[in-house]
């Protein structure tokens, strides 16, 4: 079961209109859609998800509220022009609940679990065709560290890298579990299990989720309405680095310090993290941050 992450946050910082166009990039099991769907009245709600099961399920939930929503099937990188199609060109809210779903980590063959074993998959959308197990058989030492660094902090990656192409052919979850562990000193592995941060750096590049979230952030801001809010739930620090860096220009003054002009501000921000109780009651929350933007001026 997928328990929607700091979902009354969400919704009050969205700031409901019951007439207002909401765009949720990452539909999941529709836990914040569904809650969104249920404050607006003669307003839409657009569903991204580049996970056909999502998509279908979710519809199924969202159904039994009423019919004012339409769910596409695609990468959220591709909302403007997805939007395009149906005559919108401005939203009141944007929200990107990133990462997996509770049912893509709790399904085996999925292969996104370094605790469950099956064949290492691990695409949110089922008919790309590059799966990790193409990242961990064919790509050089050089691309494996160079994930390893960028996309997930991964300790020791050259170690690691040589050992995963040392050991090919690797097809399964538990397999790679097993070549990251013996490639590493036994003290190391008993701190903490190495295959967390190296599975998240094959989930990032199979799914290339960097890139997707650059562009959403960019093309977010255009869409937004004056008053517009963009909220985005991350979960590790260099997925947050990101969104944080890039509202953090948005807010930066243009102006030189010395000269006496007041600035007109244009955005204004917010950082939120779940409580103690939603931490205790759902554990995947533990490291979540939702940093929140409103377009407080027309472009
Ligand atoms: C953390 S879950 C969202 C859960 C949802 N908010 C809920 O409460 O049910 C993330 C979802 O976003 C989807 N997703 C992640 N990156 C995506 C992308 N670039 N484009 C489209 N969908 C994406 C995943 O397939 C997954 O279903």
């Amino acid at each position: 079961m997928h328990i929607p992450v700091m979902l009354n946050e969400v919704i009050e910082s969205l700031e409901i209109k019951q007439n207002g166009i909401y765009v949720d990039l990452t539909l999941g099991r529709a836990g914040h859609s569904k809650e969104i769907l249920n404050n607006i009245k003669d307003g839409k709600l657009i569903g991204f998800d580049k996970d056909i099961i999502a998509i279908e399920e979710s519809r199924s939930r969202l159904q039994k509220i009423n019919n004012n929503f339409i769910l596409i099937h695609s990468d959220f990188k591709n909302f403007k022009n997805e939007l395009k199609k149906y005559g919108i060109n401005k939203v009141d809210g944007i929200i990107a609940d990133l990462g997996v779903s509770s049912p893509q980590i709790d399904n085996a063959n999925r292969g996104f679990s370094y605790n469950k074993n099956g064949f290492l998959d691990m695409r949110m959308d089922q008919s790309q065709s590059l799966k990790a197990w193409n990242i961990v058989n064919e790509w050089n030492v050089d691309e494996l560290i160079n994930i390893f660094i960028n996309y997930a902090d991964v300790k020791m990656p050259k170690k690691i890298a040589n050992a995963i192409v040392k050991n090919r052919p690797i097809n399964t979850t538990f397999e790679l579990v097993d070549v990251i562990k013996s490639s590493l000193p036994a003290k190391i592995v008993s701190l903490k299990n190495p295959a967390k941060t190296v599975f998240q750096a094959i989930r990032i590049a199979v799914n290339n989720e960097f890139e997707s979230i650059d562009t959403v952030l960019r093309d977010s801001i255009e869409f937004l309405k004056k008053d517009g809010i963009l909220a985005i739930i991350t979960f590790h620090s260099l997925e947050d680095k990101i969104v944080k860096n890039f509202f953090g220009d948005l807010t930066k003054s243009k102006i030189n310090p010395k000269i006496p002009v007041q600035e007109e501000k244009k955005f204004i921000v917010k950082t939120l993290k779940p409580s103690k109780n939603e931490i205790e009651f759902n554990k995947r929350s533990r490291s979540a941050k939702l940093r929140i933007l409103k377009k407080i001026k027309e472009d």
